[in-house]
């Protein structure tokens, strides 16, 4: 049985996030989405909700489960039974990053082999950032996430008024 890792910060998770988790629930048995507690980024989100708003759109996936990490991503996949990291591509623009990401995790453990998924080309253009700021600005963030999400998004823009 094949497990697979799909880390990110998530946050919040887009609706490109979950068309790269569905596919990955498709081509491997067990998928474990990781959310990165990630000390060198101020998020929106905390950890527990960024968590929560995951497991709500992940519901539907069986074989699908939520967690969190700490440190070297590597060392939480050996942990965890992980093989395989997914990371989702976009446009070429994130090959660079995520090359140099894949080699260093490679460097760190060989035996945790990196795959690249394409998202659909719909989504090519979204991320967390854009979205947050699209929210912040009192624009519509309809079909980019899930409705849950979208809700929690001006819930937090009306509470840091901002
Ligand atoms: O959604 P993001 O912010 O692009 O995710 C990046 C993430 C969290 C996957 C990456 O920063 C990461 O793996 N962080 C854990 C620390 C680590 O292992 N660093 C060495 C990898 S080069």
């Amino acid at each position: 049985m094949t497990r697979a890792l799909v880390p990110g910060s998530f946050d919040p998770v887009t609706n490109g996030h979950l068309d790269i988790i569905g596919r990955a629930a498709g081509m491997f048995e067990s998928v474990l989405v990781a959310v990165a507690r990630n000390s060198t980024k101020s998020p929106l989100f905390t950890l527990q909700e960024r968590m929560d708003m995951l497991s709500e759109a992940c519901a539907a996936f069986d074989n699908v489960e939520v967690g969190s990490f700490e440190g070297l991503l590597v060392e939480y996949a050996a942990r965890q039974g992980a093989s395989v990291v997914v990371r989702g591509l976009r446009a070429v623009s994130d090959f660079e990053y995520e090359l140099q990401m894949a080699l260093m995790n490679r460097r760190l453990n060989a035996a945790v082999e990196t795959a690249f998924l394409m998202t659909g080309t719909e989504y090519s253009y979204l991320s967390s950032s854009i979205v947050k700021e699209i929210a912040r600005l009192g624009g519509s963030v309809e079909g980019l996430v899930p409705d849950h999400v979208g809700e929690r998004l001006r819930q937090q823009v009306e509470r840091s008024g901002s």
